[in-house]
């Protein structure tokens, strides 16, 4: 055991390089970490939401955009369309959405219920629809096809059956089918 001076003052230099070395690396993982944000920020526009859109889930049926009539697919006058789907248990509205090839595309969904998923197969558009709120997100699709619209947040019993489906098909086609229905009428593939 050891009482001499020297030694206790040598122990206590130790000390403190250890201590200097961990603060320094810590300060460095700090700065590591704001760097990481902010070049995620800036090099792919990664950011928080910073827009939340809230809607009353009572009066959905009764007024608003996601009444039964608005729901569906409507050409915008810019040439994109929007997309108004109601998640609800265990089902979506409209069961089958279509949409064109190569026209940006506007999604906006909301629950009359409970937590329900958005998700639609062979693309990133994946999302949750909560009640109260509104969500939105754009996308443009390649090529025609049929994607599978499956529900995947467990929101009851009835969970696993609720799906709806994506039907794309050409521009000219949809093109010709929204001529046909005129500005009044929503679009959707259901028979
Ligand atoms: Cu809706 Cu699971």
């Amino acid at each position: 055991m050891s009482t001499n001076p020297t030694d206790s003052h040598a122990s206590a230099d130790v000390a403190a390089r250890v201590e200097r070395r961990w603060a320094t690396l810590m300060v460095a993982l700090v700065l590591l970490l704001v760097a990481m944000v902010v070049f995620t920020g800036l090099h792919w526009a990664m950011m928080p939401p910073s827009r939340v859109e809230t809607i009353d889930p009572e009066t959905l049926h009764v007024s608003g955009e996601f009444v039964e009539t608005n729901l569906g697919s409507a050409l915008e006058s810019d040439g994109s369309v929007t997309v108004r789907v109601l998640a609800q248990q265990y089902s979506f509205t409209p069961q089958c959405i279509v949409v064109p090839t190569g026209v940006p595309i506007t999604f906006r969904a909301t629950s009359a219920d409970v937590v329900h998923g958005f998700l639609v197969t062979d693309t990133n558009l994946n999302s949750m629809v909560e009640p109260g709120y509104v969500s939105t997100f754009r996308t443009t699709f390649d090529k025609p096809g049929d994607h599978l619209m499956p529900c995947h947040e467990y929101c009851g019993t009835g969970h696993q059956g609720m799906w709806a489906h994506v039907k794309v098909i050409d521009r000219d086609a949809f093109m010709q089918l929204a001529n046909q229905a005129g500005n009044s009428r929503r679009l959707s593939c259901v028979k």
